[in-house]
Formats: C-alpha cells, structure tokens, sequence
C-alpha cells in the first residue's frame, strides 16, 4: 500500500492562532519516519496553500467566519484528496483545525458508494450559522458533509451530500450544542458519547461500530480530532474538554481498527504546537497513525 501526506495549515476555522503548524508539528515528531519502518511507501506531498483574509474582511464576518478562505483552501484540497485517491494511494491528511475535513470529505466520498465517517471527537461539529455558539467553520464539517450548511460549503467539487447520516459514527463526545443535539435526534445519527464509552468500555464500542460498518459502507474514513483524547493527554488543542479518552483507550480503538481492515482514508486535526507542551500531542498523533496502520502487528 502506499501512503500519501497532505498537510492543511488552516486555522481560519476557529480563533486560536497556531493550530495552522499543526502539519510541521506533527512531521517534526516524525511521521514519515515511524511509517518507513512500518514498511510502507509514503511520499509526503507538502502542504496545501491558504491564503489569509485581510483584516477588513475579518472585521464584517461573524456568522461563518472567514468562510471565503475556508471554502478555497477546502477546495484545494478536495481536488488534491481527489487526485491521491485516483493514483491509488491512501490519503492521510494532516490539519489544521476541523473544517478541512469539508475538502477531505469532497475528494474522498466520491470515489465511494456509501462512505463510512468515524468522527472521533469531543464535539460533535453539526453546527451551522444559525445554531453556531462562535461563528467558527471547525464547529461545522459534519453538518456540512450532510449537506447541512453555506452553499461555497456543501457544494465543493459540485455534488452534495458528501454522506449519509446511517454512515457516522461520533466517538467521545462529551460537548454538544443543542442545535447539534436536535440534528442528531432528527437524524438518528450513531453517537458514543463519553457516557456509552465509560459503560460499554472501548472495546465493546469499536467493535459495535465495525459490525455496523462491514457490509454496509465500501470505504471507512477515520476523522480524529485530537480533542477526542483528554487534556491531560492531548493538551495542544484549541478547544479542550475534560472527561475525555485516554491516551489507551484511543490506542486500543486504532488498533482494532487496524485489525478491521476497514479505513481507507484519514486524517488528524486540530494539533496546535503553540498551546502543547513540549510537542506532546503530536507526538500521540503519531502514536495513534502508527497504531492505526499496524504498529502492533509487526
Ligand atoms: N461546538 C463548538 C462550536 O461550534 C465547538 C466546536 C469545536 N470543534 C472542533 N473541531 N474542535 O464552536
Ligand atoms: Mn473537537
Ligand atoms: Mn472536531
Ligand atoms: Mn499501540
């Protein structure tokens, strides 16, 4: 199999500056490297161009902030997502805060009938302007990849929607907004809130959610929020919530996940070195990527 990294150094999609370094902190703590010796081919295809708004335009957004960069810089790398699949390779994308995962979505789903989404996450990201507490697109990727959302949004590479509500799965939430909670009751979307994760235990849930996905999607793509992870573990993230999954329990998920053979695409998200410690979080980052593509089994 061979891998292709993309970097996404976004942080237009909320208002904490430094998540945009994410992709150099996450290859500083030698993602490449660790793949190698897993024996994998893996090029690295830099990272994707985002431009910044002028401070004019910062000044007259607030519903859906920086919501033209957000769309351009998706765009961009829908069509790159798009062009890895096509070569056969196997896209792991690097954020960059949450809203890339709308570029991922639109170059990734379209190459499958029924695309599987495990949204590994303390938040649930269904937010759209009229629900969102903060005006910020990293609360909104799922709605939008719903079909839910800012037309430049939903319509990205011209079809709409990226995927269908029975092919979700959250995984650790724990802070939802009560537009997100309606959506996901009109829904029926599948949520593991932390809750269902303390009782089940991971390994009952990652197996529930594999059983539901074998024989219904044609593809799997792992979108993990490092946030998902506790702050004690995880600390370099923008938007921490405590009560979260332990650095174990998200090897554990990784791990069965590998066994599954189920992902086909990936990405990690919201690493920002500025509010780390020490480059901590990117380094579980990396743990978690080589857990993912089978560290355990060599
Ligand atoms: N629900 C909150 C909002 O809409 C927080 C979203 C956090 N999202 C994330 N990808 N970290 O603003
Ligand atoms: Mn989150
Ligand atoms: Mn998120
Ligand atoms: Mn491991």
């Amino acid at each position: 199999k061979k891998f292709s990294i993309i970097g996404v150094p976004m942080d237009l999609g909320q208002n904490r500056r430094g998540v945009d370094m994410g992709p150099s902190a996450i290859r500083y703590a030698g993602v490449i490297e660790k793949m190698e010796r897993l024996q994998y081919t893996i090029e690295d295809l830099g990272d994707i161009q985002i431009s910044r708004p002028t401070r004019e335009e910062v000044q007259t957004r607030d519903r859906l902030r920086n919501l033209k960069e957000v769309a351009e810089g998706n765009e961009a790398l829908a069509r790159k997502v798009d062009e890895i699949i096509s070569n056969g390779s196997f896209p792991l994308v690097l954020g960059g805060d949450h809203s890339i995962s709308i570029g991922s979505l639109a170059g990734i789903s379209k190459h499958y009938n029924n695309l599987g989404v495990i949204w590994y996450d303390a938040h649930a990201d269904l937010n759209s302007a009229d629900t969102s507490p903060s005006g910020n697109i990293h609360g909104m990727p799922l709605a939008v990849s719903l079909g839910i959302g800012h037309e430049n949004l939903i319509n990205i590479l011209d079809y709409q929607p990226k995927i269908k509500p029975e092919n979700v799965v959250i995984v650790g939430a724990r802070s939802v907004d009560d537009g997100e909670r309606e959506l996901i009751r009109k829904t029926g979307l599948k949520v593991y809130t932390m809750h269902e994760i303390d009782r089940l235990g991971m390994s009952v849930v990652m197996s529930e959610i594999i059983s539901h996905f074998k024989d219904r999607v044609d593809g799997v793509h792992l979108s993990l929020d490092l946030d998902g992870l506790d702050p004690i573990d995880a600390p370099g993230v923008g938007t921490p919530v405590m009560g979260g999954l332990s650095y174990r329990e998200s090897h554990l998920a990784m791990e069965m996940l590998e066994e599954s053979n189920l992902i086909t695409s990936a990405e990690f998200v919201e690493v920002n070195p500025i509010l780390d410690e020490k480059n901590k979080t990117a380094a579980i980052a990396v743990g978690l990527i080589s857990s993912l593509f089978g560290e355990k089994l060599k």
